[in-house]
């Protein structure tokens, strides 16, 4: 069975968790885009781990960790990563990077940085990472991917096409320091230093080897973060939809058997944009003081709201999900009511959407329509049966399940590996 995890919603749904978890059964578990924007905390054993680029398979023994072609590599992040997992003595030898990967250089985080602290009105609230300007410039066709690292005669042709240009843009249009070729060069035989014992230069032979073999793809950020389906401009750069796993991996459609839709029981973002369900009252902060909703990357409080039927079904359609995990319904367990958004009203002339309006400008007329639900008021992070959990918790579960049409097939009830219900079929 082959399995494709992605974010249903705006990022941090606990996409990590159920990797993590899913990962038992998978020989290869394979990163197909973003980069170390991404935060995935799993816990296990007690234990708290966070990656960024890493796959959150690598717990585990002799399973392949691939960062896929789709990726974005910012190496120094990656190095940090990689020593990190070392000095808590996890086995990396498994761990896998595409030669085809984009390289983000140090240009790419200076704009990045530049483009928020300079927009107060166009600002996307990015992570700073240089995600977008490194997808910039691989659409654009002046990247640098990880195996010219390892050419010198590449590296120095490709330099003499995109430094010029560089230059000219980072002087001019930035304001910002230029680099010489010397220098870049220099930078470059780092970064070879940094990846190769990871790259995977017969990646061919390692794909075609695992063919037969069960595969997880591990999204990151999520459906609505995605570059063309999600809520443009305030997306991140990449496609994190079930359909980016393909072009990001290097599978095809076929090697796919199922899309597992990762969500919160309420809705969190980071970073602008619009959010219809958002609580700015103290609702919204008892879900982020219950749920420890603040960013591992940034450390940023993430924005709370109520579960938004509206995004969810659109998220199901766009992400081709076949099944969704549910995560973090332990946060309402001291909750008297949980509101679900069913539709959106215009409040400009009471128009209702039942479908999500991707255009986003409109959002700021929207206000979400709820339905209020009971809570159960009682704890059932130990509870691990589907049969076990209060009446009112199944009846919230069931109604998500209508409103979104797609079955729920995993809930989950802490942030521990154990602490899970797998829905029997
Ligand atoms: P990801 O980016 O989608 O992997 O998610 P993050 O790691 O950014 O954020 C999810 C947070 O919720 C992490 O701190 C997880 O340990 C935690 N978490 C995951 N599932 C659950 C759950 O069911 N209940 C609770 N209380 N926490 C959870
Ligand atoms: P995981 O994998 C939540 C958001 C940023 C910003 C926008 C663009 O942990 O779910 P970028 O740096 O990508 O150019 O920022 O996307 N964002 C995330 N939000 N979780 C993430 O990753 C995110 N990765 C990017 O906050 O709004
Ligand atoms: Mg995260």
């Amino acid at each position: 069975m082959n399995r494709i995890v992605v974010g249903a919603q705006w990022g941090d749904e606990g996409k990590a968790k159920i990797t993590d978890l899913l990962a038992q059964d998978a020989d290869l578990i394979i990163r197909y885009q973003g980069g170390c924007n991404a935060g995935h905390t799993v816990v296990a054993d007690g234990k708290t781990y966070k990656f960024h680029l890493i796959p959150s398979g690598i717990l585990y023994k002799n399973k392949t960790c691939f960062i896929g072609a789709g990726t974005v590599i910012l190496p120094e992040a990656f190095e940090a990563e990689v020593n990190e997992l070392i000095k808590e003595k996890i086995d990396v030898s498994g761990l896998k990077i595409s030669p085809l990967a984009s390289v983000t250089m140090p240009w790419h985080t200076e704009v990045d940085g530049f483009s928020e602290n300079n927009t107060s009105k166009g600002k996307i609230g990015t992570t700073k990472k240089g995600i977008g300007p490194t997808y910039t410039d691989k659409a654009a066709r002046i990247g640098i991917k990880v195996q010219d690292l390892f050419d010198e005669e590449t590296l120095s042709e490709k330099l003499d096409v995109i430094l010029p240009l560089k230059n000219k843009t980072l002087e001019k249009v930035y304001g910002l320091k230029t680099y010489t070729k010397e220098e870049v060069m220099a930078l470059c035989k780092k970064y070879a230093q940094i990846f190769k014992p990871y790259v995977a230069f017969d990646w061919q032979e390692i794909l075609e080897s695992l063919k037969d073999k069960k595969i997880l793809f591990e999204g990151a950020q999520g459906v609505m973060l995605d570059v063309d389906y999600g809520t443009y401009p305030y997306v991140t750069s990449s496609n994190p939809i079930g359909g980016g796993a393909c072009t990001g991996s290097g599978f095809g459609p076929k090697s796919v058997d199922e899309v597992i839709g990762v969500a919160k029981a309420y809705v969190t973002r980071v970073g602008e944009g619009p959010f219809v369900t958002e609580l700015t009252d103290e609702t919204g902060d008892k879900i982020r003081k219950i749920g420890h909703e603040f960013g591992v990357t940034t450390g940023r409080p993430r924005r709370c709201g109520w579960f938004d039927a509206v995004t969810m079904r659109y998220s199901a359609l766009v992400g081709g999900l076949t099944s969704v995990a549910l995560t973090k319904a332990d946060v309402f367990d001291t909750f008297e009511k949980i509101k679900v958004c069913t539709a959106y009203k215009d409040k400009r002339n009471g128009e209702i959407y039942k479908n999500y309006p991707t255009n986003v400008y409109i959002h700021k007329y929207l206000e979400p329509v709820y339905e209020v639900h009971d809570g159960w008021k009682e704890d059932i992070t130990g509870i691990r049966e589907y049969d076990m959990l209060p009446e009112n918790c199944k009846k919230y579960l069931k109604r998500i399940e209508e409103l979104i049409n797609v079955p729920i097939s995993i809930i989950s009830v802490g942030p521990d590996r154990e602490q899970t219900i797998i829905r029997k079929a």
